[in-house]
């Protein structure tokens, strides 16, 4: 009884599958006499709503506040920091494992792409990005393209360019001698 109970799924597994597959069926793209739309899929009824809200564009904060800067930094370490890295050089812990390297946004190209692109790069992906628009609303998305902006003045800014007290620090720091690191500081 037991090695019956074995062979059981063994015949049913050998069934030719190939019947089953070539069965008249309606695809969903075929056309079909038997709807009077004449196919196979139906369309929605009038006054259907989508289930998902459509992707309504909002227009560019005016200007980069603290406020938009510090959301933008926040959203930036969950969604883009595991390919793009911390400082936008695309060396995320996942291109670290293999993943396809993305460009530095300190590149020239980038540099000098206007903010639409980044807003447009993580609303619909490019090349081996796949789309951020799910996952980030629209105004996030602009708060994400302050903060990579402000990436890619951190990447080349001048002494010059840092208020007083911060090129007092600098001016400070390159006199001082070299310090060991403290302990337990490996980061
Ligand atoms: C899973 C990895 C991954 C994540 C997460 C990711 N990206 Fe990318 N990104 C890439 C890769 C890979 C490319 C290169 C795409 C290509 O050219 O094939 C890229 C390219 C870009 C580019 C350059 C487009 C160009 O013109 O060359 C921008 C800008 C960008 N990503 C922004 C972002 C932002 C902002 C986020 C976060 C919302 C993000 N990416 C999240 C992998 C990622």
């Amino acid at each position: 009884m037991k090695r019956l109970a074995l062979l059981i799924p063994l015949a049913l597994a050998a069934c030719d599958r190939a019947d089953m597959v070539s069965q008249p069926k309606a695809k969903t793209w075929d056309s079909n006499p038997f709807f009077p739309q004449g196919q196979t899929m139906r369309l929605p009824a009038p006054g259907t709503v989508p289930r998902a809200a459509p992707d309504r564009p909002v227009p560019q904060p005016a200007a980069a506040t603290p406020a938009l800067l510090a959301r933008g930094q926040e959203r930036y370490a969950v969604f883009c920091t595991p390919c793009h890295g911390g400082a936008g050089r695309g060396d995320g812990i996942i291109v670290q494992r293999g993943y396809p390297r993305p460009p530095s946004f300190d590149e020239a190209r980038l540099r000098a792409a206007p903010a639409k692109h980044f807003y447009d790069v993580i609303s619909n992906g490019k090349g081996n990005m796949l789309s951020y628009g799910a996952q980030v609303p629209p105004a996030d998305r602009w708060a994400i393209v302050a903060y990579v902006r402000a990436l890619q003045l951190s990447q080349g800014a001048t002494l010059a360019s840092l208020p007083a007290e911060d090129q007092a620090a600098v001016a400070a720091a390159a006199k001082a001698p070299a310090k060991a690191p403290a302990s337990g500081a490996t980061r």
